[in-house]
């Protein structure tokens, strides 16, 4: 699909020439020189990535560049830049911060640490055939292929043999297939029609490279079939927990068979999603996780959510009562669970209600992650010994 044309925003103008995903809405094509967006006001609005941007299989890290917590090119990413990030972004803990960027930087072979002017006296050669300044990654770099990167992943195709990075492509079905892990089941939801060929035990290479090297296309529409569940608030109150997160990764380690994911990666599969089940973490109805609605957008689109907050005092909304348990955690590394005391109510949309974009108000430590991690893996576990 060719969408084309122009836009004149803040006095300059762009071309809003681009191929499109099938379905995909118009984007105005720019560029984020120097990491900034010149089409978004708000410092942290949603901004998809745009032609000369890198992106990376984390949809984490890339939803930090879509919103500006790091540089919106995905580029120059230093420890400093990526801890600050990932604290003002989903409000990790000092301790979870410092093992997850080290953790990014040693995973693949680079040392974090940067000596402002002397660095650039350091580079180094990128697998992918770039030099950067020692201390200093992009997102693309990010995925180098067994450093963190690992099969089996929920919405990416394997790495090809003989490639260094995965293809970033979502794959719709994918997404669509993790609604169908979830219990109860959700309302609404029917299979999507997987085509077997799809699967990376079969033949994943279809993607081109500059597809999975360019980044562009890896984001920046919710498929159609997911929209009602990302649009519809009812779908607030579909939570995702630790054990639908095990039955999604047993179904995708079995998809990969007969390989398996060393320990490791394993485990690290398991950390990647125990971070966002604390991050957005309510209850509803005697089940604790997070509103389904949110996950989807989050893997397809990289992208926040929109909170509904209320302009009526009348209406209590699940944010308001996120902040109140909120505010009374500590949200340090001792291991006191703060999910445990969120309660929300069902939220029902009335006409005061608005959005903003949904910010952390609780520390998400490295213990809590390590206790949803065990919970994900004791379902994982259970059902490969069936
Ligand atoms: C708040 C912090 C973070 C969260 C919630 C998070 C979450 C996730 C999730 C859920 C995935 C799996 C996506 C899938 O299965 O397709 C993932 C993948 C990945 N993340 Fe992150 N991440 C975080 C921070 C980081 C950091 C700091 C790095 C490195 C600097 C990183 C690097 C990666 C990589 C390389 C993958 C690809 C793994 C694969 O092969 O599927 N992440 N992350």
């Amino acid at each position: 699909m060719q969408a084309s044309g122009s836009v004149s925003s803040a006095g300059t103008t762009f071309s809003t020439t681009s191929t499109l995903p099938l379905g995909h809405p118009p984007v105005n094509m720019h560029e984020h020189s120097n990491g900034a967006c010149p089409v978004t006001r708000e410092k942290h609005a949603y901004c998809p990535p745009q032609k000369g941007d890198v992106r990376s299989v984390c949809p984490a890290l890339n939803t930090m560049a879509n919103h500006g917590y790091i540089p919106r090119d995905g580029r120059n990413l230093t420890f400093g830049v990526l801890f600050r990030g990932l604290k003002a972004c989903y409000g990790v803990s000092t301790t979870l911060g410092v093992v997850l960027v080290t953790g990014g930087f040693l995973g693949i072979g680079r040392s974090p640490i940067r000596i402002p002017y002397l660095s650039n006296l350091f580079r180094v050669k990128n697998p992918d055939g770039s030099v950067s300044p020692s201390g200093v990654i992009d997102l693309h770099l990010i995925g180098l292929h067994n450093g963190i990167e690992h099969d089996a992943s929920l919405v990416h195709l394997n790495t090809q043999p003989g490639k260094k990075y995965p293809p970033l492509k979502i794959q719709d079905t994918w997404v669509s297939e993790l609604v169908g892990d979830i219990q109860p089941p959700v309302p609404g939801y029917t299979p999507p029609d997987v085509d077997p060929s799809s699967k990376p035990h079969s033949d994943p290479h279809s993607q081109s490279e500059s597809e999975s090297s360019s980044g562009y296309y890896a984001s920046a529409y919710t498929v159609p079939v997911l929209q009602k569940f990302v649009n519809d608030p009812t779908y607030l109150n579909v939570l995702v927990d630790e054990a639908d997160v095990g039955r999604m990764r047993a179904r995708r380690q079995k998809d990969i068979l007969p390989m398996k994911l060393n320990a490791a990666h394993a485990e690290i599969a398991r950390g990647e999603m125990s971070i966002i089940l604390g991050v957005w973490s309510r209850e509803h109805e005697g089940k604790t996780g997070i509103p389904l609605a949110w996950l989807l957008q989050w893997l397809s689109e990289e992208r926040l959510p929109e909170v509904p907050i209320s302009t009526s005092t009348q209406t209590p909304t699940p944010e308001a009562n996120l902040e109140s348990s909120e505010n009374s955690d500590s949200g340090s590394d001792n291991g006191s669970d703060s999910t445990a005391k969120t309660k929300a109510s069902t939220w029902k949309p009335t006409s005061s209600t608005t959005t903003m974009l949904w910010r952390p108000k609780r520390k998400q430590t490295l213990s809590n992650v390590v206790k949803r991690s065990k919970a994900i893996r004791a379902v994982t576990d259970a059902i490969a010994a069936r």
